[in-house]
């Protein structure tokens, strides 16, 4: 082992630090509000250091086509500032003007096992059957993800429950690399997957998970939609004839029911118990308007906020860049120590 190496042993103490990020590879749904944003704002108000991201470079492991991708970085940066996001608080930015990612992302593609990444089910589903088709970079995915993460020993990840697998693998490539190196250097983060939203499903199939690239738009309430949309597709999304139970119980078996119930929680702050029992015995002709009614009241004005900043692009560019700046030199020594403890030559710098 290096000196260098050796150097880094003494356990470093890693400080509660939060890292999550949403691909802009269309627009936001209600999954990714209540699923993530809404949360990062919690954590974010909470007073624990937040670091956000528009994973760019993950969006383009499918085709994305360049205009549109830089429209849906920017509408999905309007959308973190308006569901909350506080840049001066938070760092918001987009992966791509951090090339720490894509170096870290490298190093633990050298580091991941071909068998880890063959197990990783949103691959499976992602490439179905024309696995030999996909991008490599559609296989090395959690790889980079793990380095979106490692590059600022993040400590916590929120996350909707679809990432879960993809966040023990990040645990798995930082206990490798500290095994092989012999050190103590990245942190073994906690994934953060808590609330009444952590699978918001489909509106058309409740066995679905709610997603922007359902071809479906009727499946998804989208966070560009007006008042009008969002009570049609509230209006519309499939239920069962029976009426809401008067017990959590009573939900189980019942998927579609059981995703409005889940979503008016999240969406008022309360418990499912208590929507359970605000509307116990109701029929879904009197819970899905006040569904309708609570999704608007709470989504229009971030819908408007979004269009307010979008007017102004050149605004938004410059929010993303100077979060940019500040997440480059959080990443940037802790990228230099891992080229020291694999044993790079640096002699560029200074
Ligand atoms: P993605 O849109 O795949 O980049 O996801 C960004 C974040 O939103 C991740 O934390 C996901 O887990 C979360 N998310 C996406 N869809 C849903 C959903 N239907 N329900 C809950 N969380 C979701
Ligand atoms: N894979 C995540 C998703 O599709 C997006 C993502 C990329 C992410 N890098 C991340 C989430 C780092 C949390 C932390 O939802």
């Amino acid at each position: 082992m290096s000196t260098q190496a050796s150097a880094v042993q003494t356990p470093t103490p890693f400080k509660p630090r939060i890292f999550s990020g949403i691909q802009p590879s269309g627009g936001l749904t209600l999954g990714n509000y209540l699923g993530a944003l809404k949360r990062f704002v919690e954590k974010q108000d909470e007073g624990i250091e937040t670091i956000y991201c528009l994973v760019d470079m993950h969006a383009i492991t499918v085709w994305q086509d360049p205009a549109k991708l830089r429209q849906q970085t920017r509408e999905g940066a309007a959308a973190f500032i308006a569901a909350g996001i506080d840049p001066a608080r938070s760092i918001l930015f987009n992966q791509s003007q951090v090339t720490a990612h894509a170096e870290l992302g490298w190093i633990f593609n050298c580091v991941a096992r071909m068998g880890w990444m063959s197990r990783m089910t949103q691959f499976k589903d992602k490439a179905g059957k024309n696995s030999e088709n996909v991008s490599l970079g559609l296989f090395a995915y959690p790889a980079l993800m793990a380095a979106d993460i490692m590059a600022y020993h993040a400590t916590m990840v929120p996350v909707g429950e679809d990432q879960k697998q993809h966040l023990e693998l990040t645990r798995d490539i930082a206990i490798k690399f500290n095994n092989d190196y012999g050190v103590n250097f990245f942190p073994v983060v906690e994934p953060l997957i808590e609330g009444a939203a952590t699978r918001v499903m489909s509106l058309r199939d409740g066995t679905k998970k709610m997603s922007k690239s359902d071809p479906s738009d009727q499946s998804r309430i989208n966070l560009t939609d007006d008042a009008d949309a969002i009570a049609a597709k509230i209006r519309k999304a499939k239920t069962d004839p029976e009426p809401l139970p008067d017990s959590v119980e009573g939900l189980k078996d019942r998927p579609e029911a059981r995703n409005l119930v889940n979503i008016y929680a999240a969406l008022a702050g309360h418990t499912v118990d208590q929507v359970i029992r605000d509307f116990a015995g109701a029929q879904f002709g009197t819970f899905k308007p006040a569904l309708a009614d609570l999704a608007v009241a709470k989504l229009a004005p971030i819908t408007a906020e979004m269009n307010r900043l979008m007017a102004d692009p050149g605004e938004i560019d410059r929010i993303l860049g100077e979060g940019a700046e500040r997440a480059d030199a959080l990443a940037r020594p802790i990228l230099e120590q891992v080229y020291d403890i694999t044993g790079m030559i640096r002699s560029r710098r200074g």
